[in-house]
């Protein structure tokens, strides 16, 4: 049980900070791009794997992911063509396939570590998308 709420701290100070980069960004840097419904509903569906996985209900954690891993895969995902992009995108998409898994075999441990992980790729992703830009500029 300790071992769960340690990787859980973990799960929401790595969401927290997260939070606090983007916040950090200065405002007005760039004009406003157009964001999709799409990527907005990412945050959405990775909040309810949280709260799925803060009150043990496996069937949401596991419909949400399967919602995430689904959505990765439209075409409005694909924001750039790079190579690199893609296998954020593919690593992304393990992730979703690791709390998926873990959710049908019920357990919460391993559900937890892979929104960590889903956390993770998350972030470093964006931190590209941010860097990318930064060389197209
Ligand atoms: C493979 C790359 C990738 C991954 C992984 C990824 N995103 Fe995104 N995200 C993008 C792109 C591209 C955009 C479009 C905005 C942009 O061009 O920066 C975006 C936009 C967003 C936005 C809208 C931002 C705004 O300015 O309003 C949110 C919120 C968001 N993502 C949340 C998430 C969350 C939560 C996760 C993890 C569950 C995630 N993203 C994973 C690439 C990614």
């Amino acid at each position: 049980m300790m071992k769960v709420v340690s990787v859980l701290v973990l799960a929401m100070f790595i969401a927290t900070s997260a939070w606090q980069i983007s916040c950090a960004d200065p405002p007005n840097e760039e004009p406003p791009h157009r964001i999709t419904p799409l990527m907005k509903m990412k945050l959405d569906k990775s909040k309810a794997i949280l709260e799925g996985l803060t009150l043990e209900d496996f069937d949401a954690i596991t419909k949400n992911a399967k919602a995430l891993k689904l959505l990765s895969l439209e075409s409005g995902w694909n924001v750039l063509q790079t190579p690199e992009y893609v296998t954020q995108s593919q690593e992304f998409r393990r992730t979703a396939d690791m709390i998926a898994e873990a959710a049908k075999e019920k357990n919460i441990s391993r559900a937890t570590l892979g929104y960590v992980s889903m956390t993770v790729r998350c972030v470093e992703c964006h931190s590209y998308m941010r860097k990318h830009r930064m060389e197209l500029n």
